[in-house]
């Protein structure tokens, strides 16, 4: 028997084994596809009718992995389906890998690289699995909203036992070989190198009967082996532990354990059409389509940053200006993904500080375990503090990252210009102030660009690489390149005040700043916007970037849109600025913040925080505003100026604005980006509330574009 698909190949060994070979031709990775489980059911097919096979050995082509998964551009088509269409989809995939547990002779399942998702569903329906060492396996579908509905909740459930299942499909992550064998998900681990005779070998010893594979397929298709205590122990108090870990946003992870549950007394076939049936309840939540629709957005803009970063210079060595929060962040983050960086600082004290702010960021991957002491050495010795410029002629680009003031950066940027070779790039950190401003009197402005990192660096994800009038294509490529070897992801936007993510989210601010004026509470502010999903809400978020930078930056918007930015009374902001409150740096901003044991700043209400603000209410109308307006008034801003960014093209596509508030300032992933929200709302929806808020301003006044795709029932995405 001979096989020669686009993804799979089948020929037949000596004594009667079908080796089935995973390769879908023209991709690096393996991935189910409609045409791929097309082919799947053909080839499973000839395989079941033709007597001559004893055994069958399911293998990768790839070098990579195994299989990377479902094809997850083709989810949102499948979750837009009609319920019954959706079950009727599955099953027939449900159908497709019973079938090969049902094979009458034994299947052994090869896992190299990578098998997650749906490939470690159709692993799992074969009766043995051999993985390579150095090879990972899991279940991340929850993390975009769904759980593994191929069989995964059905089968792993029965090989790993309820209470393992329920760990690995909650939360989501991959696991080594070592772990999967010892819960007993894979049978064996061998050396890469000795993947395929070492799964030959186990399939020769069922085949010859010396293992009862057969047993094995029967407890996969018996209810589980739980008695009615033993099974409200394991599920009732997995649902409390997942349901109050993940919380009602995320309802993938509480939906995969009562699916579980329900399957759990009967035998496969039953529990996968319940399987069938909760998936297609779980694929069409809202969060299903925006944790989908984010990692769509993640491949995007992955995708553009890779293609772009190829027009650049490799960076191999870097040098950070400025040893404060960021620039020591950003020498940490650099040496640590492998670019050696020099730090330099004016101030002594100021560059230890740098220094052991790397150090202490080591410390805790070397707690995490995800360093080695000996390679947080390493890392270390690749950041080379210093007062002097000198070593500076042999990088490649320098990251100025001081003190946020005009004057002074534009004066470092020209002493700096004669420090370094003619080819460097030099990007600075700035948050608000224009590139294109910061680049006069430069002698090579074309060598300039924004490279605006987030805080906590090693955390955010996000890295804006900002072009001004005169940055030239190889410094925006080199810049993004060097933000990719980071490990980050670069997004370019056009210069502007505030560039992408600040200029849509001091909008936001402004709606704080409003309700405050109105006399609403701030704490009323912040639990409304944490209930609605933002990791912290506006005032605790304030505390946290520092009143004072967030003050300065509040000038620096004001007078870039004066139309809508500048206030004309004194806002929330100001107040704690002239109380010299400055937020988490000094103790005390909205909240005061008052050292645990452990020296971590712990938020705490403080008595003081409403008198500095009642002077700011004219009249308060705080009775008269709902939750429902708080929101309302704090999102619209957002959406709007998110609007104006693509009307001005300081970005190109909506999926970049959504991006940049995700990885630069947390927006609720359940909830996409802001646009992402706004489509789902509806424009006409969005542009009907927005007038209602008309008297507070520009900032609620929606854009032509926002107008016209509200008239044609249109969205922000299908505009794109
Ligand atoms: N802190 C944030 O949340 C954040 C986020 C994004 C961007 N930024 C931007 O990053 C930059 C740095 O911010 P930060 O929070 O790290 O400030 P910081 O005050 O912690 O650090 C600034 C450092 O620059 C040093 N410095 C001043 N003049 C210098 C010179 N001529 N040469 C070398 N070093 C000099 C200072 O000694 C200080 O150590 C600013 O432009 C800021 O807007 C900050």
């Amino acid at each position: 028997m001979r096989f020669d698909g686009q993804s799979f190949q089948c020929s037949m060994l000596e004594g009667g084994v079908a080796e089935l070979r995973f390769d879908l031709k023209g991709e690096s990775v393996n991935k189910f596809n409609a045409p791929t489980l097309a082919e799947l059911t053909e080839v499973v097919a000839l395989i079941k009718a033709n007597p001559e096979v004893k055994g069958l050995l399911l293998i990768s082509g790839k070098e990579v992995g195994f299989v990377v998964g479902a094809d997850i551009t083709e989810f949102l088509g499948h979750f837009q389906k009609p319920e019954d269409q959706l079950i009727d989809w599955i099953m027939s995939v449900h159908k497709l890998f019973s079938t090969v547990e049902d094979f009458d002779f034994p299947t052994v399942t090869a896992i190299n690289g990578f098998a997650v998702g749906g490939g470690m569903e159709l692993a799992t329906s074969t009766s043995y699995r051999v993985m390579a060492d150095n090879a990972k396996i899991g279940f991340p579908e929850t993390k975009l909203g769904i759980y593994p509905g191929w069989g995964g909740t059905v089968r792993m459930s029965r090989i790993a036992g309820a209470d393992n299942a329920i760990d690995w499909i909650a939360a989501g992550d991959t696991h080594s070989a070592e772990e999967a064998l010892k819960l007993g998900i894979v049978d064996m681990v061998v050396e890469p190198a000795k993947l395929r005779e070492g799964a030959l070998d186990l399939l020769g010893q069922a085949m010859a009967g010396k293992l009862d594979w057969k047993a094995r397929r029967l407890e996969k298709l018996s209810p589980l082996k739980l008695n009615a205590i033993e099974s409200t122990m394991v599920f009732e108090s997995a649902k409390a532990a997942v349901g109050g870990k993940f919380g009602p946003n995320y309802p993938a992870p509480l939906a995969a354990i009562e699916t579980m549950q329900r399957g759990s007394t009967l035998g496969r076939d039953e529990a996968l059409a319940i399987e069938a049936k909760d998936f297609a309840r779980i694929a069409k939540t809202p969060t299903a389509f925006a944790l989908v629709t984010n990692f769509l957005g993640d491949q995007y803009v992955g995708k553009i940053a890779k293609k772009l970063a190829k027009a650049g210079t490799k960076v191999e060595s870097a040098a950070v200006l400025g040893a404060g929060i960021m620039g020591g962040g950003i020498a940490f983050q650099s040496a640590s993904k492998g670019t050696p960086i020099v730090m330099k600082d004016i101030d002594e004290k100021a560059l230890a500080l740098g220094l052991s702010e790397a150090s202490k960021l080591l410390s805790k991957s070397v707690e995490r375990g995800k360093q080695t002491p000996a390679g947080m050495a390493k890392v270390l010795t690749q950041i080379r503090p210093t007062l002097s410029f000198g070593d500076f002629k042999t990088v490649d680009l320098v990251v100025e990252a001081v003190t946020e003031n005009e004057k002074i950066k534009k004066s470092v940027l020209l002493d700096l210009e004669s420090q370094v070779k003619d080819e460097a790039i030099l990007a600075s950190n700035t948050s608000t102030i224009s590139i294109t401003r910061l680049a006069e009197g430069l002698r090579r402005p074309e060598n300039f660009c924004g490279m605006h990192f987030f805080n906590p660096v090693p955390r955010m994800p996000l890295v804006e690489v900002i072009r001004g009038q005169k940055t030239s294509d190889r410094a925006v490529a080199t810049t993004v390149g060097y933000a990719l070897a980071m490990g980050k992801t670069p997004i370019v936007v056009n210069d502007c005040p505030g560039f992408l993510v600040n200029r849509i989210l001091f909008p936001y601010f402004y709606g704080f700043n409003l309700l405050v004026n109105e006399g609403v509470d701030f704490q009323r502010i912040d639990k409304v916007m944490e209930k609605f999903g933002w990791p912290m809400g506006p005032a605790y978020l304030l505390d946290v970037v520092g009143i004072d930078t967030a003050y300065h930056a509040d000038v620096v918007m004001a007078q870039g849109f004066p139309d809508r930015m500048a206030s004309k009374v004194k806002s929330a902001i100001g107040a704690m600025f002239e109380a010299k409150r400055f937020g988490q740096k000094n103790g005390k901003g909205f909240y005061q913040y008052v050292p645990d044991k452990k020296g971590i700043p712990r938020k705490q209400a403080d008595p003081d925080s409403a008198g500095i603000l009642k002077p700011l209410v004219q009249k308060d109308n705080s009775a008269s505003i709902t939750d429902q307006d708080i929101i309302d008034r704090m999102m619209l801003p957002m959406i709007i100026e998110g609007s104006r960014c693509l009307e001005d093209k300081i970005v190109d596509t909506p999926v970049e604005v959504d991006m940049g508030l995700l990885y630069g300032l947390g927006f609720p992933t359940f909830r996409g980006g802001a646009l992402y929200f706004a489509d789902r709302a509806g424009l006409k929806a969005i542009c009907e509330r927005a007038g209602t808020f008309k008297s507070l301003g520009k900032l609620y006044e929606p854009t032509a574009q926002m107008i016209r795709l509200a008239e044609t029932g249109s969205t922000f995405y299908e505009a794109r």
